[in-house]
C-alpha cells in the first residue's frame, strides 16, 4: 500500500511517500528563515508560505520517485493540532488530490505520528510509554497500539520546547534556539541549585514548565551582560568566546539540566502508574536534545525497558511520521470521509475516523 503523507502543522512543509511501511522519498521546506526576522512564527505568513511550496514539492517528490499520482492508494494529512490556517492548507490540498485521482483520505494526528515515526526505522514495541516533547506539547501517553493513545500528562502552560524558545529568546539567540542552548549547555557545567525543577513535588503526571522560563529570564535580566545586544546569528553564537561563552554554556547547561531532569522525573513516575510496558519511546522536536537522549537512556536502562529514540531527521516536523502514521491507520481500514475538520492547537484531535471491515 503506497501513502502521500502532507505535513503543514506549523512552520515546516513536508511531503513524503511510504510504501507498506518503507519511506520511498520526502521533501521538507522549512520557514525558520521567514519567521526568524519576527522571533517566533507569525501564522499569517505561515499558511501563505504552504499554499506557495507545498504545490511545488508535491511535483518533486513525483517525479524524484517516479511516481504516478493514480498510484497512490491513501493521502494521510495531519488534521491537528496546529495553526488553523496552516492545517487547512494541507487538508484542503490532500482532499484535491483524493476527489481527483480516488484516492483514500486519511487524518493523522500530528502528536501520535510524532510518536509512531521512529517505527519507519525500528520495530516498535507495545504497549509502549510515549513522551512527546515538542514546541506546542508536553505530553506522556500509554499507547497501547497504534490506534489507542491514553493521555497520562501534559503540560499547564508552556511546553518544553516552548521553554528552550522562549529562554533562547530572551537570552537573544537565533530563532528557534532549543538547538543553540543544546550546544552550549554541551560545554558548561549545569549548576544544578541555580533554577527549580517546577510542579516536581506532588503526585501528579501533568509539566509545568512556565515558572522555570521565568525564573531564567530572571536570572538574565539580572545579569544583562550575558545577553546578545541584538538577535545573534549562528556566525555570532559560534564566534562568541572567553568567560562570556563559558558563563552562557553554564546557564545554559544550568537551564537544560532543569528541563531534562523534571522530564526524568515525571516520566519515571508515568512508567511506575502505566504498569508493564515493552518500550518507551520519546519524540517530538525536543527529542533531538542531546542531554534529554542521555537522561532517556539512562533511565530506560535503569527500569529495564526498551528505549525507542527517533533519528535526529525524524524529532522534528516532517513528512515521513504523517505517511508513515497513515500508513498504519490505512492498513488497518481506518480512513475519513471529505469533511475530514481540521484542528487547531488546544483542542482533542477526535477519533473520527471510520473502519473498513
Ligand atoms: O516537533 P517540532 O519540530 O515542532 C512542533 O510540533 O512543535 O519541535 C520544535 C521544537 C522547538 O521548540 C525547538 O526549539 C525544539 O523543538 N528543539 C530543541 C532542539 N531541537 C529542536 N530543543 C532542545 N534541544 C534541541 N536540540
Ligand atoms: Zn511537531
Amino acid at each position: 500500500m503506497r501513502i502521500l503523507g502532507i505535513e503543514t502543522s506549523c512552520d515546516e512543509t513536508a511531503v513524503a511517500l511510504v510504501e507498506d511501511g518503507r519511506l520511498l522519498g520526502e521533501k521538507l521546506a522549512t520557514q525558520i528563515d521567514v519567521h526568524a526576522l519576527f522571533g517566533g512564527v507569525v501564522p499569517e505568513i505561515a499558511s501563505r508560505e504552504h499554499l506557495r511550496v507545498l504545490p511545488r514539492l508535491y511535483r518533486e517528490l513525483l517525479a524524484e520517485t517516479g511516481t504516478a499520482p493514480e498510484t497512490i492508494d491513501a493521502v494521510a494529512v495531519a488534521r491537528g493540532p496546529g495553526l488553523l490556517g496552516s492545517l487547512l492548507v494541507g487538508v484542503s490540498f490532500a482532499k484535491g488530490l483524493c476527489l481527483s485521482t480516488g484516492a483514500a483520505l486519511v487524518g493523522v494526528n500530528h502528536l501520535w505520528a510524532h510518536l509512531l515515526a521512529p517505527g519507519l526505522t525500528e520495530e516498535l514495541r507495545f504497549p509502549a510509554l510515549g513522551l512527546l516533547v515538542s514546541g506546542g506539547h508536553t505530553h506522556t501517553y500509554l499507547i497501547k497500539s497504534p490506534t489507542e493513545f491514553e493521555l497520562l500528562g501534559r503540560t499547564l502552560d508552556d511546553a518544553a520546547g516552548e521553554a528552550f524558545d522562549k529562554v533562547a529568546k530572551v537570552l537573544n539567540f537565533p530563532y528557534p534556539g532549543g538547538r543553540y542552548i543544546d550546544e552550549l549547555a554541551g560545554e558548561g557545567k549545569a549548576d544544578r541549585q541555580l533554577f527549580p525543577r517546577a510542579y516536581i513535588e506532588n503526585p501528579s503526571l501533568d509539566f509545568s514548565f512556565s515558572g522555570l522560563k521565568t525564573a531564567v529570564a530572571n536570572y538574565v535580566n539580572a545579569h544583562p551582560d550575558l545577553v546578545f545586544s541584538e538577535m545573534a546569528t549562528p556566525e555570532t553564537v559560534a564566534a562568541l568566546a572567553g568567560e562570556k561563552r563559558e558563563r552562557l554554556a553554564g546557564v545554559c547547561a544550568s537551564f537544560n539540566w532543569s528541563v531534562a531532569d523534571t522530564l526524568r522525573i515525571k516520566v519515571e513516575r508515568a512508567l511506575r502508574r502505566a504498569g508493564p510496558v515493552s518500550s518507551l519511546i520519546v519524540a517530538g522536536g525536543v527529542a533531538a536534545n542531546s542531554l534529554l537522549r542521555e537522561t532517556m537512556t539512562g533511565l530506560a536502562r535503569e527500569n529495564d525497558v526498551a528505549l525507542t529514540l527517533p533519528d535526529l531527521s525524524l524529532c522534528t516536523d516532517n513528512g515521513a511520521m504523517i505517511a508513515y502514521a497513515g500508513w498504519l491507520l490505512a492498513e488497518s481500514g481506518y480512513g475519513h470521509a471529505l469533511d475530514l475538520e481540521a484542528v487547531p492547537r488546544g483542542r482533542v484531535v477526535p477519533e473520527d475516523w471510520t473502519v473498513r471491515v
